[in-house]
């Protein structure tokens, strides 16, 4: 009996196993990422491999219908998850379901200086992406802060390599997590909006290597970034979306980057360029009267009908076309074809929690003079609000970046719920600035017209000032065209329309002022010594208002610093000093090569108004003395910090690196890591360091990196302008 029962059981299991269709192995996630790729490729048509490598529509390419192979959706980023837009144009296409959570921007993800902020961040926006099924995050940016003219600065994190270079990898890795690539960009050399499609960066190789590129290796080897976007102008008289030199010989060889290049929307221009040099996937290029042989569309694409022509008759190689394949169909893999995504989540209490967070921790306290923050409110019973920036919504307009936010929280609005009846609050518009209101067809709802002139605006400003309290002046640019925003850059670095003159006018009468600047960008301040206190608060998005009554009241203790330098002026810079930022030009050449911000003041020994790295507390922070020690091939560097204060905060202890004599000329010091540490009041901690070789390495262009033994200083504190202590190593 038993016999016959097991025989019974072969039977059923025999048939039950020839029931099962064989999974494909392109299908079979058990399988490892390059078998299964090599098998969808094995059975792909040359129409079907051409066809993935463009778009079909705005935002999303085609996949591999015949094979299962989903398309593959795409999305802005770097802030917020875009609207949905209409199939073929960049206007919203009015869907009811499409808002979002509008984190803060970048350059304030980089003020926080905390990584642990950087992956809330990834992971937050990640979910949203998810959420709305999209597949390729377009961002984090990690082009880097040249000039304080630049139009995107605000998308981006900031003026130094290693600063944006660790910031950007947990965000990468969080985002990731969540089947959702993201696609960094723009790589590289994309550092000014002026002729962003035409303009030839001249760049030496040390520059390119210690500043520009860095982040984008650490993108890709630390974050493991799936995608990269080639941003829109030349190198080497080549765009970068098809570059050889820096898709081929230095992403995909140097860096063994296996994910899909990119184009920006637009950014590709030649066919045969884009063929052999490196573009992967090609998205915006113009779709309207393109080369009629095609019959424009997206099959007139350079990746797409030129493309096949050429294959069709030898004139390209079905090697090349195959990598290509492969990036994608990995791409793809990783992100659409996953099958075991989490469901992501929107608007959540989490993110609107998160976004609060990461903003409270990038505010940045640049001036406090007699601590008029926090805002005492018991000694407090009027409050004079002044400027446009209070009662603007910011998270529509500046480009791609521009949101659909489910909720924005002015500063207005954030400083009344705080408030409440606690005191008078009074606001006055004291100029007008930017009447803003619609952004692809997003509204704002709010209608900014003030029929006054710019002397009646002032003076029904000042009329308030003098018996107020405190006043709290909102000002610093916007999203208009001009200001911070994509596609052009600022005219100039002084604050736009009156603000100048508004606070001039206003300190006359009473010097309690805060001025808030709300920028992803350095502006002059010439009024700066009549005002008690600065804050800058870049764009905030979502919990704007929320997060800065909490910095106003105390209930936020100010813990950012400035990712990049506040020059006086803008020839305190150095590509401006040098007059090396050309607009009009369709060459720019980098003269000022690896003395970027800091680097720049500090070899010419010029004062900035705010040094990279600044800013304050609540509370100050003591600094023992630093030590070092061999470790392994590197050393270990480390500092006791003390709160000194009566409240609790959180200290950014940074470590710069002065190479004291090499052949060639290196900066004073360099940023070489930070540690973001919360103190309670009278509480120690010790913060330590880990320098590793390759950290002390220059590049030459003659010989690559090169490591040269000599002494070395570490330079321990809590800005580049403010070094508490300093301890020498050696470098056999
Ligand atoms: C921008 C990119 C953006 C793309 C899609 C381009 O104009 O430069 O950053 O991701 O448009 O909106």
């Amino acid at each position: 009996m038993k016999h016959i029962l097991s025989s019974l059981a072969i039977i059923i299991m025999a048939a039950a196993c020839c029931n099962t269709p064989k999974t494909a192995v392109y299908l079979d996630e058990n399988q490892p990422l390059e078998k299964r790729v090599e098998d969808a490729l094995s059975r792909m048509t040359l129409e079907e491999k051409v066809k993935i490598l463009h778009a079909q529509s705005k935002f999303s390419s085609a996949g591999v219908p015949r094979l299962g192979i989903p398309e593959l959706w795409t999305t802005d980023g770097p802030h917020g998850i875009r609207p949905e837009v209409k199939w073929d144009e960049w206007d919203q296409a009015g869907w009811t379901n499409d808002s979002c959570t509008a984190f803060p921007a970048l350059t304030c993800l980089a003020a926080t200086w905390s990584e642990e902020m950087s992956a809330l961040y990834g992971k937050s926006i990640g979910e949203e992406a998810r959420y709305r099924e999209k597949d390729v995050l377009l961002g984090p940016g990690v082009n880097i802060y040249r000039t304080p003219l630049c139009g995107r600065n605000f998308e981006y994190m900031g003026e130094d390599p290693f600063l944006s270079g660790k910031m950007c990898v947990p965000y990468i890795q969080e985002v990731q997590k969540n089947g959702v690539a993201v696609c960094v960009k723009h790589y590289a050399l994309n550092n000014q909006e002026a002729r962003r499609h035409t303009y030839n960066a001249v760049v030496d190789d040390r520059a390119l290597y210690e500043i520009y590129l860095p982040a984008f290796k650490a993108a890709v080897q630390e974050g493991g970034a799936w995608s990269i976007m080639g941003a829109y102008n030349l190198f080497e008289g080549e765009h970068l979306c098809h570059n050889d030199r820096m898709l081929n010989r230095i992403l995909k060889e140097e860096w063994d980057f296996d994910g899909a290049v990119i184009s920006d929307w637009g950014g590709a221009h030649n066919t045969d360029e884009a063929i052999v040099n490196g573009l992967d996937l090609e998205f915006g290029t113009g779709t309207n009267g393109m080369d009629s042989k095609y019959g424009g569309g997206y099959d007139a694409f350079h990746l797409a009908l030129p493309y096949y022509d050429r294959l069709k008759d030898g004139r390209a190689s079905v090697d090349v076309l195959d990598d290509k394949v492969r990036r994608v169909l990995r791409l793809n893999f990783r992100t659409a074809l996953k099958s075991d995504k989490p469901t992501g989540s929107i608007c959540s209490p989490e993110h609107y929690d998160a976004a609060r967070r990461i903003a409270g921790e990038g505010i940045v306290l640049l001036k406090n003079d007699n601590n008029i923050l926090p805002l005492d409110l018991e000694k407090i019973s009027k409050i004079l609000v002044v400027g446009e920036n209070a009662i603007k919504k910011m998270t529509v307009g500046g480009g791609s970046s521009s949101l659909k936010a489910q909720y924005e929280c002015t500063p207005i609005a954030g400083l009344r719920e705080a408030i409440g009846d606690k005191a008078e609050i009074v606001y006055q518009r004291g100029y007008v600035g930017d009447l803003l209101r619609k952004y692809n067809n997003v509204d704002t709802g709010i209608d900014l017209t003030d029929p006054r002139s710019e002397e009646q605006l002032i003076a029904d400003a000042v009329a308030e000032a003098a018996d107020a309290d405190v006043i709290l002046f909102f000002g610093g640019l916007n999203k208009s065209r001009g200001q911070d925003a994509e596609g052009r850059d600022r005219d100039a670095m002084a604050l736009p329309y009156a603000q100048d003159k508004v606070i001039e006018a206003l300190a006359a009468v009473n010097d309690n002022i805060v001025v808030f600047n709300v920028s992803g960008n350095a502006v002059e301040m010439p009024w700066i010594d009549k005002v008690d206190g600065i804050v800058q608060t870049w764009f905030l998005g979502t919990q704007t208002g929320h997060a800065i009554a909490d910095v106003v009241l105390g209930k936020v203790n100010p813990s950012g610093k400035l990712p990049f330098t506040f020059p006086v002026k803008l020839e305190d810079n150095g590509a401006h000093a040098l007059d090396a930022y050309h607009p009009d030009s369709l060459t720019v050449e980098y003269k000022e090569s690896i003395y970027v911000g800091y680097r720049w003041a500090e070899k010419q020994g010029i004062k900035p108004l705010f040094a990279f790295g600044h800013g304050l507390s609540y509370t100050t922070f003591d600094y023992g003395e630093a030590k070092c020690r061999k470790s392994g091939d590197g050393f270990k560097v480390s500092v006791e910090v003390t709160n000194t204060g009566k409240v609790e905060g959180k200290e950014i202890v940074q470590l710069y690196i002065a190479d004291e004599e090499s052949y060639l000329e290196r900066p004073v010091k360099e940023l070489k890591g930070f540690k973001k540490v919360a103190l309670a009041p009278g509480e120690t901690k010790k913060v330590t360091f880990d320098i590793e070789p390759d950290m002390l390495k220059f590049y030459d262009p003659e010989k690559g990196w090169v490591l040269e033994p000599g002494e070395f200083t570490s330079h321990v504190g809590a800005a580049s302008d403010d070094i508490r202590t300093t301890v020498a190593f050696n470098v056999k």
